[in-house]
């Protein structure tokens, strides 16, 4: 008698890919990432961040830079960044940036997020801003990378191993990153009110639960993929925060699906992308934002009226969308800032269920690697 042991399947605990596992993790990655960083009352701790208050008052402009799935977090960062800290901040690919001879300078913060902390073009690029005498924070997953070693101050992610090519879990953690530099700097500088960052840290205290609820639920979404798997090319639209989150949602399909997809600013369609609406296109809407909410019934309306099959993605309150739209996937409902956490959740688990209707290698899709240490 002999067991046999399949290491792999093991580390998988049961689930029949990393990247479910990995989806499955993140009310627990998400929690971790707080933990200790929301003591009661208005501050938020960020125990290896060094910068002073008289540093954060200094800071005239932020720059974050990525790649990929970071990128995109980057980009939620720049709106919250902006919207509680009243800094301007331009969010930028790491390949990108380092080749463009930014306006870096010793008033400038720059923002890295990484994962792994290994990423070669967002190292580069890293190394590019210190030398124009720019501070350099991280966000990274790896605790000891490279870039957590080369940055002035390090704000980790406490996701655990990412091992699935497509991020899902440290991009959350690295949404939730964002909030806290956010609420921080909005509280350093007095543009944020301690009501509002209290009741921002109160919505962040929830996410993990809500997380789990969208999760507890995720057979909806895997007949929403079932259905729809054959789709030639899919549109995320959104705007504000949605249109960031779509392009995330875009690019989890694209990477293991293989299914050509764009993201679009919701208002930006009528002027070109129209186009390529016809009976029968798949449109994902993301409708999370409800100073938002008339723009963007407008903007499904248009792709409708041309045929799109849509689904929308939207706060649980929001009832009165299922008349706009053909299917709907329902998120517990939440302060705005605070969505891009949840409507991720849903667009990660449809790319994941077409691509396994499509029989894809979802852990390892073609031609793409975990970490790209070459430029
Ligand atoms: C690779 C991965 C992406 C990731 C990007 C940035 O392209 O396939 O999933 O988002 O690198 O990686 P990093 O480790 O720097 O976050």
């Amino acid at each position: 008698f002999e067991v046999k042991w399949d290491v792999e399947a093991a580390e998988k605990g049961g689930y029949q890919h990393f990247m479910l596992k990995e989806i499955n993790e993140q009310p627990k990655a998400v929690r971790d990432t707080l933990a200790g960083r929301l003591p009661d009352g208005s501050d938020v701790k960020l125990d290896d961040i060094k910068l002073s208050a008289d540093d954060i008052n200094k800071i005239n402009k932020i720059f974050i830079v990525a790649c990929g799935t970071a990128y995109h977090a980057g980009l939620v960062g720049k709106n919250l960044i902006e919207r509680l800290a009243k800094i301007p901040v331009e969010a930028d690919i790491a390949s990108e940036f380092r080749y463009r001879d930014p306006l870096v300078d010793e008033h400038s913060l720059t923002i890295v997020i990484s994962q792994s902390g290994e990423t070669a073009d967002t190292l580069a690029a890293m190394r590019e801003a210190k030398k124009k005498g720019s501070r350099i924070l991280a966000v990274t997953n790896v605790v000891g990378s490279s870039v957590a070693r080369e940055a002035d101050d390090v704000l980790y992610t406490w996701a655990g191993p990412e091992i699935a090519v497509a991020s899902t879990k440290a991009y959350t953690t690295q949404l939730v990153s964002m909030y806290l530099l956010a609420i921080k700097l909005g509280l350093e500088r007095g543009t944020i009110t301690e009501d509002y960052a209290e009741m921002l840290k109160s919505e962040l205290r929830q996410l993990s639960e809500k997380i789990q609820k969208i999760l507890d639920n995720q057979d909806t979404v895997q007949k929403l993929a079932d259905n729809n798997y054959t789709a030639k090319d899919v549109f995320f639209l959104g705007r504000g925060l949605d249109y960031s989150v779509s392009m995330e949602g875009s690019l989890k399909l694209k990477e293991i699906s293989y299914i050509h997809s764009e993201a679009y600013a919701a208002g930006e369609l009528k002027h070109g992308t129209l186009a390529l609406i016809e009976n029968g296109t798949l449109v994902i809407a993301l409708v999370t934002q409800k100073h938002l909410y008339d723009k963007m019934l407008s903007n499904i309306k248009e792709v409708t009226t041309r045929g799109a099959h849509v689904i929308a993605v939207a706060l649980e309150s929001m009832r009165e969308i299922e008349k706009a739209v053909d299917d709907v996937i329902y998120i517990p409902d939440c302060a705005e800032e605070v969505a891009p956490v949840l409507a991720v959740i849903p667009l990660q688990l449809l790319a994941y269920y077409m691509a396994v209707a499509r029989g894809c290698d979802v852990d390892k899709p073609r031609n793409l690697a975990k970490s790209v240490t070459v430029e």
